[in-house]
């Protein structure tokens, strides 16, 4: 089965963009670990990244399509504006976890609203780059 991990605008840049919030992780070492726990339970990971909204919408409906076990979600700042992910995430079965590697319910005022957890099955926040292994733990327990 596969896991698919959808991340949002300017998580590419993620390693050099403000470290001291995000860490210096990069995306690619994050999607290596994902990859390695994933085999461990039989599962593989599907790692991709857009800067547009549209497209995770797509990502979502192919999800549903293809049988996808999961989507781990990090829509970076479109969590907070997009009515069409809520949408998408309420149009489909598929599970969605969603994912963030700082707190946003900390930081400013206009993190605190989240469309995509209105409709995630879970939301994983905080932890840094581990918000993305707690998140994956979740499906491979079967809570999600
Ligand atoms: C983020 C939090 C969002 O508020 C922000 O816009 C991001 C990254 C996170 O992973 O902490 O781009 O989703």
């Amino acid at each position: 089965d596969k896991v698919y991990v959808l991340n949002g605008p300017n998580l590419n840049l993620l390693g050099l963009r403000e470290p001291e919030i995000y860490g210096s992780t990069t995306l690619d070492e994050i999607a290596g670990t994902l990859e390695d726990k994933a085999r461990e339970h039989g599962l593989s990971i599907d790692m991709r990244q857009t800067n547009h909204e549209g497209m995770l919408v797509d990502w979502l409906h192919e999800a549903q399509a293809e049988g996808a076990r999961a989507v781990l979600l990090n829509a970076a700042a479109y969590t907070h504006t997009s009515i069409a992910l809520l949408d998408a995430i309420k149009a489909i079965t598929t599970p969605v976890v969603e994912v963030h590697l700082s707190n946003p319910k900390t930081r400013e005022e206009f993190r605190h609203l989240s469309y995509v957890g209105m409709a995630a099955a879970k939301t994983v926040e905080g932890h840094g780059a581990a918000s993305y292994t707690i998140a994956l733990d979740a499906v491979v327990s079967g809570e999600v």
